[in-house]
């Protein structure tokens, strides 16, 4: 299938990064998009859709690296079935080229989706077409045939990704204002500096400066908890503090290019939370996308907030609706 990039750059290029730093990393730590309860969801889905539609055309959009596409694995699927996956980013497609060959792909923005109304089976998308705006939601609803499904996980205002989002945003955006990873590596230059013979005031007064920076992590963990952001002010807390105690055990080039890596991948991270915040679908968008699908003749099979184990905020909003 021929590929058409229609988003814009700079989101591309964003996702792009995520998805090849990345690899088929879950796209959240906390009950994210392969969470047993979503995968089950999918599952169940594909097994009644692919009877149902037994040479169907099905497409996931903002599918990343496969994680719906993934529960029809090991699923019986008939000649003729088509599964297509549609993204903005080439990286996710080529993550799920490599672990689905049978699935075609498209990369395009959702926004502007490059096909015929009412020329699918199963439309479905997870976490991914509230990113594209409420352009794309208008856009995905035309999509189906008539009897054709729409399968949506969405996700939730404070719900318990959000919340997690909210948790790493706020968490590395104070990483970033507290300056401690320029500081470090300032730090650690004059620490190899002193070890190829040079003097040890600049190390050390480095060091007597940073501290009261580095401490300031302890709060942010306090905030949220050693596993925010990933571990990943955790993981600078403790390897600042190893490498600064046995610092001729590392090299200095290896010092560095691990700072240098973290400080810019952070800002790309930090707003990739924020919009995932800003995507989150609140009761009121989610109930007025509903009554779109009603007024568009579809018969609304399911729409609720999907409840998991030990917490009292949902995970996502499951809707699966027909067009009629
Ligand atoms: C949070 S990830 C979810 C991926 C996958 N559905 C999953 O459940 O793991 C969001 C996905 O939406 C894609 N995306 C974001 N904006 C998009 C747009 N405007 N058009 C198409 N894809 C988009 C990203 O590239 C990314 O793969």
């Amino acid at each position: 299938m021929s590929d058409s990039i229609s988003g814009s750059l700079e989101l591309t290029n964003e996702w792009d990064r995520y998805w090849k730093g990345s690899a088929s990393a879950n796209a959240y730590s906390a009950g994210g998009s392969k969470h047993p309860v979503l995968q089950q969801f999918w599952r169940e889905l594909f097994m009644s859709s692919l009877s149902e539609y037994p040479h169907g055309r099905m497409i996931d959009l903002c599918g990343g690296a496969g994680a719906v596409l993934s529960a029809a694995e090991g699923l019986s699927v008939s000649e003729g079935t088509e599964l297509i996956s549609l993204d903005i980013s080439v990286s996710a497609l080529e993550l799920v080229v490599e672990n689905y060959p049978y699935v075609k792909t498209i990369a395009a923005d959702a926004a502007h989706i490059p096909l015929k109304s009412e020329t699918m089976d199963v439309v479905s998308s997870q976490f991914g077409i509230e990113y594209a705006g409420e352009q794309a939601m208008a856009e995905i609803a035309r999509l189906p045939r008539k009897g054709g499904k729409l399968a949506l996980v969405l996700h939730h205002s404070d719900g318990l990704i959000q919340q997690e989002c909210a948790a790493s945003a706020d968490a590395i955006a104070r990483l970033i204002d507290s300056d401690l990873i320029p500081m470090a590596r300032d730090m650690f230059e004059k620490g190899y500096a002193m070890l190829r013979g040079g003097g040890s005031n600049d190390f050390h007064s480095a060091a007597r400066a940073i501290n009261p920076v580095y401490r300031s992590l302890e709060p942010i963990m306090d905030d949220h908890g050693v596993q925010v952001a990933g571990e990943t002010i955790s993981t600078l807390y403790n390897r600042i503090a190893e490498i600064q105690k046995n610092l001729p055990r590392y090299e200095e080039t290896e010092v560095v290019d691990w700072l240098e890596a973290m400080a810019s991948e952070l800002p790309a991270y930090a707003d990739r939370m924020v919009s995932m915040c800003q995507s989150a679908q609140s009761p009121e968008q989610f109930k007025s996308f509903c009554t779109h699908l009603s007024e568009m003749n579809y018969q609304i099979q399911q729409a609720h907030p999907q409840q998991v184990a030990d917490t009292t905020l949902p995970l996502a909003w499951m809707l699966v609706a027909e067009r009629s």
